[in-house]
């Protein structure tokens, strides 16, 4: 099967001042991040904050545009300027629902508007529409006539999850979009995005800090360090058999994953991760890595495959 979303050897650098340098410096937000996303897969992204996660959603749904590599679509490079109608076909929902809902619309004329404006429905059709839309989020209709303020968190989240749909994309690019939920209402989302998987085919991207999340929606996860891919693969693989230290490290200080488990404590994640401005010569994580040998700090490590598995890092097992 081909990828729906591939991502070839994708830079993003921001052009930062700093005090060090009279002139702008290069920050490496993502640093040669390749990546395939089958149709109707869930990919889960994780890694500490500032790893390049939101910078490379920005990418996928075109609102950032990359510094070197390319965006492939279906097969078809995305280019720098994309479509009305790619644009439609990957979505963003965003972490904060009340930053990203305009507070003085109400819910109908924000998604009848979407949808008008992508020609999707005739005007006869956008009542039942519209009733549609918030059935699928789970929602009542009467949420129509509701402002973003009168909505609790979870609904307004599912609302933005109604605006990502309503123009019938093929992706949707989660970033954080239920870490500002408490327990409950992240519970709810995560059942209504693992649906609309199943029923609608949709493709997802899910950016997280929290794995046991990520565990229970995804089918695959990617580890990002230091703007680039550590590790990659099948998320019962990266669960139970994590190769790169960075990921064990990841699993052994997540709260989420030792609630219920054996007992065990979580562990911190010592150290502090690479600056975006430091140039790296070898592996990103060298510094923090209690398995680094000398060679760890002169040259960044090759993946190391095992079918559709890969990690960067010299110790992984082939
Ligand atoms: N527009 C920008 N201009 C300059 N630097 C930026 C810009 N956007 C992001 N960065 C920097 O790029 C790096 C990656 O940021 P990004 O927001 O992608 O990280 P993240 O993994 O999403 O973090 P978090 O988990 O905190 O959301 C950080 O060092 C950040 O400061
Ligand atoms: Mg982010």
């Amino acid at each position: 099967m081909s990828a729906l979303i591939e991502l070839d050897d994708i830079q993003v650098h921001f052009k930062v001042r700093t005090r060090r340098s009279t002139t702008p410096v290069a920050l490496r937000a993502v640093d040669g991040v390749s990546l395939a996303v089958e149709r109707s897969q869930c990919l889960g992204v994780v890694g500490e904050s500032g790893c390049g996660k939101s910078t490379l959603a920005g990418v996928l749904v075109g609102l950032t545009a990359p510094t070197a590599g390319a965006v492939r679509y279906d097969g078809q490079d995305v280019g720098v300027h994309r479509s009305k109608e790619l644009r439609r076909r990957v979505q963003m929902v965003f972490q904060d629902p009340v930053a990203s809902l305009n507070p003085r619309r109400r819910v109908r004329s924000v998604l009848a508007e979407l949808i008008d404006c992508h020609d999707l429905v005739p005007d006869a059709g956008m009542t039942s529409a519209l009733n549609s839309l918030m059935d699928m989020v789970n929602l009542p209709a009467r949420v129509l006539d509701a402002r973003p303020r009168e909505l609790s968190g979870g609904q307004r989240q599912r609302v933005a999850i109604a605006r990502a749909l309503a123009v019938r994309p093929d992706v949707l690019v989660a970033d954080e979009a239920v870490s500002a939920l408490d327990v409950s209402a992240q519970a709810t989302v995560v059942n209504l995005l693992a649906d609309l998987r199943a029923e609608l085919g949709l493709t997802i991207v899910f950016i997280s800090h929290d794995l046991g999340i990520i565990r229970t929606l995804c089918d695959r996860v990617a580890v990002m360090y230091a703007g680039r891919v550590v590790e990659e693969g099948a998320a019962q693989t990266v669960f139970t058999a994590a190769q790169h230290p960075y990921t064990r490290a990841l699993l052994r200080a997540a709260p989420d994953l030792h609630r219920r488990g054996t007992g065990s404590r979580p562990q911190a994640l010592e150290g502090e991760p690479a600056g975006a401005l430091d140039v790296i010569t070898g592996c990103p994580f060298q510094p923090r890595c209690p398995e680094a040998e000398a060679v760890c700090s002169t040259a960044p490590p090759a993946y190391v495959r095992s079918g559709s598995h890969r990690t960067a890092c010299i110790h992984a097992a082939g």
